[in-house]
């Protein structure tokens, strides 16, 4: 059976059913090794993701030109919690919440520039620009910087050899984010403002001042972390609701019913199709002898489609009881943003349904898909619609 990105699912569940936990030795990582386990149902993944003392979060060998293999992501505990502690007031539900009224206006300023035409681009005109906007305005990075936002944060996540220019460019991206970090930094230790890397200039684990690299760490995690994944989950949710076009005049009706609209497509089409973790010594997993060292592919997307857990997996329905889904991971990496990325979701389909209505896809073309494992990721959508 062949993987396909736009539908991976036929085969997670031949291979959760067949084949639940395996090892794949010509499986090439995005970072680079060869050879990974993958870990395919609901059970296996949680406990994966449970026990950070056997399954590492270091599966990346720190590099010092490369600011994103230091970061909170790719660390254990005790530097783990130390890490996030910092963050963590950042990303509350309050402070989180208070964003919503901003959220709002830029979404309703997106739909204003395309309301009129009839269609658009879901992925371009709606769901790349949210995302990257509140991510500069928590970083307190110029909103005029958005273009280079999206092409570091879109290249972090390609193999350099996937990229135009190959590893040479990939290599030129990673300095020119770096050095517009490093000169943000030294303007906001002399004068500091309410924005997060102020935040994270003046911060100090164990009395000390954090590093310039595990500065870029996090700037360099957030663009990698906060903007793709929600700009998926929008995109989904937009194609999701035109597969079960009876679900876009329910949403409007009940507005309520939103975020449990969104819980479900997290489940249906996780963003982050797998993560990673490494072996921190031997370990058996159904049966299965993991050596220490070993990578691991840890498939949110199978689990989430794990028919124990959640009956008729295939079938998108938002009245779902149970939505233990685990698109924003469990234990300690519990994703630090998921109270953002829900709140930007929400904000983005209210107000596109308070606006418009009966979207379809624009005859004669399909969503195109990134041609990635990781992400359920929706390069183009492009959709016709009526103004309300
Ligand atoms: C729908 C959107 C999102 C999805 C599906 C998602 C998913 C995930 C997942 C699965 C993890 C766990 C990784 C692991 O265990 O190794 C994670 C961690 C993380 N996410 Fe998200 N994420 C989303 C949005 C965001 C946003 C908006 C931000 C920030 C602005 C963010 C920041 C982070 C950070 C900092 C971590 C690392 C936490 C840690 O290691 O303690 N994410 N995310």
């Amino acid at each position: 059976m062949r993987y396909s990105a736009f539908n991976p699912f036929p085969w997670y569940k031949k291979m959760a059913k067949e084949s639940p936990v395996i090892y794949d030795a010509d499986y090439l990582h995005y970072h680079g090794p060869k050879g990974t386990w993958h870990v395919f149902r609901y059970d296996d993944v949680q406990r994966v993701m449970s026990d950070y003392q056997t399954f590492s979060n270091q599966y990346q060998p720190k590099i010092e030109e490369n600011p994103s293999s230091s970061s909170l992501a790719l660390s254990d505990p005790p530097r783990h919690k130390q890490l996030r502690m910092l963050v963590s007031d950042v990303f509350t539900p309050k402070t989180i919440a208070n964003m919503r009224p901003w959220i709002e206006k830029i979404t309703n300023e997106l739909i204003d520039k395309v309301e009129n035409n009839g269609e658009m681009d879901i992925t371009r005109d709606i769901a790349t620009p949210i995302p990257i906007q509140v991510i500069a305005k928590l970083l307190g990075v110029s909103p005029n910087d958005q273009e280079k936002f999206k092409k570091w944060s879109i290249m972090i996540l390609q193999a350099p050899s996937e990229i135009e220019g190959g590893e040479e460019t990939f290599l030129r991206s990673q300095q020119e984010m770096a050095q517009y970090f490093i000169s943000l930094f030294e303007q906001r230790k002399v004068e500091p403002k309410d924005d997060l890397i102020s935040h994270l200039v003046q911060a100090e684990v164990e009395g000390e001042k954090l590093s310039t690299n595990d500065l870029l760490g996090f700037c360099v995690l957030l663009l990698v972390a906060g903007n793709e994944t929600t700009t998926n989950l929008i995109s989904s949710s937009i194609l999701t609701f035109i597969e079960n076009p009876e679900i876009q005049e329910y949403l409007a009706k009940h507005p309520e019913d939103i975020p449990k609209a969104i819980e479900e497509v997290l489940r249906y089409r996780s963003p982050l199709q797998y993560i990673n973790r490494i072996a921190a010594k031997d370990v058996k997993l159904r049966g299965q002898s993991i050596k220490k060292g070993d990578l691991i592919n840890v498939w949110l997307g199978s689990a989430n489609r794990d028919e124990s857990i959640f009956p008729n997996p295939d079938q998108f329905d938002i009245h779902r009881t149970n939505l233990k889904h685990t698109a924003f991971g469990h234990g300690i990496h519990f994703c630090l943003g998921a109270p953002l990325a829900r709140l930007e979701a929400h904000v983005a389909l209210q107000v596109i349904f308070e606006r418009l209505h009966q979207f379809q896809l624009k005859e004669a073309t399909e969503p195109l898909m990134n041609p990635t494992a990781l992400t359920y990721s929706i390069k183009e959508l492009p959709v016709t619609f009526k103004k309300r």
